[in-house]
């Protein structure tokens, strides 16, 4: 493989969260751009904008000149083309994940021959981590201090607001 090793990190982020984030910071050694891609996807209804996670993940890496996050829509592979990257980088928390994430690795690898999936472990406090689940656990009342960045859960406050 020639030229710079563009990675994209690709997924719904609603919202991101510490595991997320740690994903990306170990990202940073290994490839020289790391892009957060943000799916745009209509079918089922978000808790933030892809305007709003994209702002808040930007505002997290903005430290970091080698990331930077943009959302995308239709297949991933296409993406990847359009930003001249070749590397898929994956969070893979447990068994469950895996056939899901090995059915999209095989299925990329088809639709594009030029892309790689990487997957990368979890760090143990954040490997039963999920935007599903911190956003159950947020409106019920639950305290997500530690596995979701403060900034978040302040945007997530607001939206409870909006709520009621
Ligand atoms: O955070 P998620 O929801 O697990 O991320 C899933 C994501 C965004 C990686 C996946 O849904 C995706 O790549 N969607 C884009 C459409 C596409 O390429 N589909 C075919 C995948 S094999």
């Amino acid at each position: 493989m020639t030229g710079p090793r563009i990675a994209v990190y690709p997924g719904s982020f609603d919202p991101i969260h510490n595991g997320h984030l740690d994903i990306v910071e170990r990202c940073r050694p290994l490839f020289d751009q790391v892009i957060v891609a943000v799916l745009l996807n209509d079918e089922k209804p978000p808790l933030f904008t892809v305007e709003e996670r994209v702002e808040m993940i930007s505002e997290m890496t903005s430290s970091h000149p080698e990331c930077r996050v943009e959302s995308f829509s239709g297949l991933l592979v296409d993406f990847m083309d359009e930003v001249g990257a070749s590397i898929i980088v994956r969070g893979l928390r447990a068994v469950s994940d895996f056939e899901y994430e090995f059915q999209m690795a095989l299925m990329n690898k088809r639709l594009n021959q030029r892309v790689e999936t990487v997957f990368m472990a979890p760090r143990e406090e954040y490997s039963y981590l999920s935007s599903g689940l911190a956003k159950e656990v947020f409106f019920l009342g639950g305290d997500l201090k530690g596995l979701v960045p403060a900034r978040v859960l302040e945007k997530m406050e607001a939206k409870r607001v909006d709520r009621e």
